[in-house]
Formats: C-alpha cells, structure tokens, sequence
C-alpha cells in the first residue's frame, strides 16, 4: 500500500464523526506522507498509541519531527528547538526539571480549590448571557470566557487583553495562517508577557506566576515560555470542548435528556464528550523515533515521524465498545483526549472542573437551550489543530 497522506477532512453533515478514510485504514499503524516529503507513521490503534507516549525513545522534541500539517511547527523557539522554559517541547530530563515545578499547582486537590470561583464565573456569564439574549452565540458568550478568565486569575495575566491574546492563539492553532503570520503571533504574545514577567518581577503578585518568581529560579526567559504554554493551552482547549460538547449534546437529545435528568452522569459525561469529541485532531500528538522501535510488527526507523490520530484512536473498536455511539453512560476513561506518558495534560483536572460545571449550569439555567440556526449551519473548525465550533448561534 503507498503512503497515505493525513485523513483531513470530515464527512459533510458528520461534524463529530473523525473523517472517513481513518476508519478504512487496514491496520493500527500506517505509512503516511508528509507535506514536506518525508515519510513517517499514523497511529489509529489505542494500545499503539499508549506505547509510542510513554515509550522514550519516542522524542517530543520539534526540531527532529516533520510536520504534519502543511506549515512547519510553530513554536516560541523557532526552529532550532524548543524555547528555555517551553518544556511541551522537551524531553526528559530537561521536561522532568520544568513540569516538577508546576505539577503541585495543578493537583486534583489544588484544582477542588477552584470550584467555588468557577461556578462563581460561570453564573456570571449566565446572567449575561440571559440579559443580552436570546439569542446568543456561545462561544463568546460562554464557551471562551470561562476558561480564559480562570486561567487568566490562576497565572495573573489581566483578562481585559483577552482579546488581544485570544486573537493570536486562534491565528497559531489555525493551519491555514501562513507561517510567518503565525510565527508573528507567536512573538507578540512573548513580548505582552515577558513585559507582565517583569511587571511581576518589580511588583510580585499573589498568583501563579508570582509564586513561580518568588519561589524559583526560573529567569525571565523561562517564565515567559511557560506562562504562553498555559495561557494558550489553559483557554483554547476547554473553550472548544464546552461549545463543541454544547453542540453534541443538542444533536443528541436522548443523552441530553438523561444527562439533564441524572446529575451523577456528569462526570462519565464529561470523559464520554472527551472521547467521542478529541478537538486534540490534526496533527498532533507527534514523536520522533529516536532509534529503530518495532511497533506493532513493523520497524519505525530511527528519525521517523510519527503522528496520532486521537479521533480515532478514542474510537478504536478493540478498545471501546460500539465506539461511534455517544454514550455519556459508559466508562470511557481509558481514552488518550488528555494524552499519555510524561507528557499528558497538565491541565486535565482543571479542564474536567469547569466542563463539569459548564455543561451542568448551562442547562440548568436554560433547560430549553436549542441551536438557533439549522444544525448544519453551524461552522466547524475543520482548519484549526484544535476541533470545535467557530460561533455556537442558542436561544431558549
Ligand atoms: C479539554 C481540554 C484539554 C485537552 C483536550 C488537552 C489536551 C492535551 C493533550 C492531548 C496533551 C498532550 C500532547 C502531547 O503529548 O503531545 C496536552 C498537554 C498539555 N496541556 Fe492540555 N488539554 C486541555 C486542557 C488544558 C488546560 C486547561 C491546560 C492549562 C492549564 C493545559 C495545559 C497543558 C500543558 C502545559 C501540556 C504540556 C504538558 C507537558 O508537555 O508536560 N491543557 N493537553
């Protein structure tokens, strides 16, 4: 079989379903081509997946691995490798030394701390959203606020330049930016927060990146780097979970009823919609091969890329039973949405708060919450390394 190239598209009128051509695919494990000529894998399988994460001769790091997408990975440290401080594209030790740091502040029990606040914000955007509409368009009104402001009041960053930071995360996830275009997004979101570092340095503050000032040794430099991997990672995520997870919700009545009507299936929901959904889509995760690993009775090479296809790898059928059914009843927390290995989610238990709240509030307050336009209206992110939404038109 020649090399595939990466399955991109969805099936018009099928926004939740991963396009077609991934499910054809004769094995776990297939020869892909990349944009640039190089010829690498594609995990579809969960077992392989969960081997190439937490296997380390598999490297995170962006200057050994082609891209998958039509432009080069953009990242604060160019392409030479990853920035000081930018320890997503890092392997261990120097990952291990960075996610020490910040792995106490992001605990299931640190996070339970936060639940009081998050439903405080959310009822705020509730009520502005009742005054203002209907209709309204949830990714503004809702989806998007709530976890840039939470992220924005645990880092210190000041919410009133979200649109300034939310416009260039969007331009940076987005596939089709140019890559100049992208890499100016990138550069400018660097220089807002390495001036807030060193605002904070002068004047520390009671916030996270305050206590890593005070708390470390981590210079400028590194600061920066970090706070631009949480700030981006800590809202486009979740926001895209909360408005694409509204819109499967609305598609699907007969779980949105049960959901409404039991609320000790919030929790099996929320990993439901992390499974069926995997906004994590295009391109990513992806490794290196080190050195020749045999992977599912073939040889990936050394220097070979290999990317996964999280949607279907959250749908392979020896992993989950019936696996294109949305079932908010079903244990799915074997799913790899929030990855796996060293390098899984730092933020899983703050993403799973404020789903679990934002989807209980949401339609609690508006228990006749409906799409107000035709469902197949609503316009996908089918560009963007993140899935989703791009507006979410509600009324009720
Ligand atoms: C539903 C929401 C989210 C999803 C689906 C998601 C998904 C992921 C995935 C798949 C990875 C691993 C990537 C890889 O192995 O190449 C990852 C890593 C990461 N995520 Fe999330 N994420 C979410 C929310 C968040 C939030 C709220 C934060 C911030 C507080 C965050 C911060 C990070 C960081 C810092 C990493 C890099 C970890 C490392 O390299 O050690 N994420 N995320």
């Amino acid at each position: 079989m020649d090399p595939i190239t990466l399955p991109d598209r969805r099936t018009p009128g099928c926004p939740f379903d991963p396009p077609p051509e991934l499910a054809g695919l004769p094995g776990p494990l297939t020869r892909m081509a990349f944009p640039d000529g190089h010829v690498g894998w594609l995990v579809t399988g969960h077992e392989v997946a969960r081997a190439v994460l937490s296997d380390p001769r598999f490297s995170i790091r962006s200057e050994l691995r082609h891209s998958a997408l039509p432009r080069p990975n953009v990242t604060p440290g160019g392409p030479g490798g990853a920035a000081p401080g930018w320890f997503a594209g890092m392997d261990r030790p120097d990952h291990t030394r960075y996610r020490r740091l910040l792995t106490g502040h992001f605990t299931v029990h640190r996070m339970r701390g936060l639940e009081a606040r998050i439903a405080e914000i959310t009822a705020e955007r509730l009520d502005a959203m009742a005054s203002d509409g209907p209709p309204a368009d949830l990714v503004t009104a809702y989806a998007l606020p709530i976890p840039s402001l939470v992220i924005c009041e645990l880092l210190g960053v000041p919410y009133a330049d979200h649109a300034f930071f939310q416009r260039r995360t969007e331009i940076v996830v987005d596939v089709d930016s140019p890559t100049e275009q992208a890499a100016g997004a990138v550069r400018e979101l660097a220089g807002y927060l390495h001036d807030l570092v060193r605002g904070k340095r002068a004047e520390p503050t009671a916030d996270l990146l305050g206590d890593l000032l005070t708390g470390t040794d981590l210079t400028d430099a590194e600061l920066t780097n970090i706070a631009m991997l949480l700030l981006v990672a800590g809202h486009e995520t979740t926001a895209n979970m909360l408005a694409l997870g509204t819109y499967a919700l609305l598609r699907h009545p007969e779980q949105l009823d049960a959901f409404r009507a039991d609320a000790a299936l919030t929790d099996s929901a929320v990993e439901e919609l992390l499974r069926c959904l995997s906004i994590l889509h295009l391109g990513a995760p992806n490794r290196a091969a080190l050195e020749d690993v045999e992977l599912a009775g073939q040889l990936v090479r050394a220097g070979e890329t290999v990317v996964l296809a999280l949607p279907a790898v959250n749908r392979d059928p020896a992993r989950f039973v019936d696996p294109d059914a949305l079932r908010l009843d079903r244990d799915a927390r074997q799913h790899l949405a929030f990855g796996f290995g060293v390098h899984q989610c730092l933020g899983q238990q703050l993403a799973r708060i404020e789903m679990r709240i934002g989807f209980r509030a949401l339609f609690e307050r508006f228990p006749t919450l409906r799409l107000a336009v035709p469902a197949d209206e609503v316009p996908m992110r089918d560009s963007a390394i993140v899935y989703g939404v791009r507006r979410l038109p509600v009324a009720w």
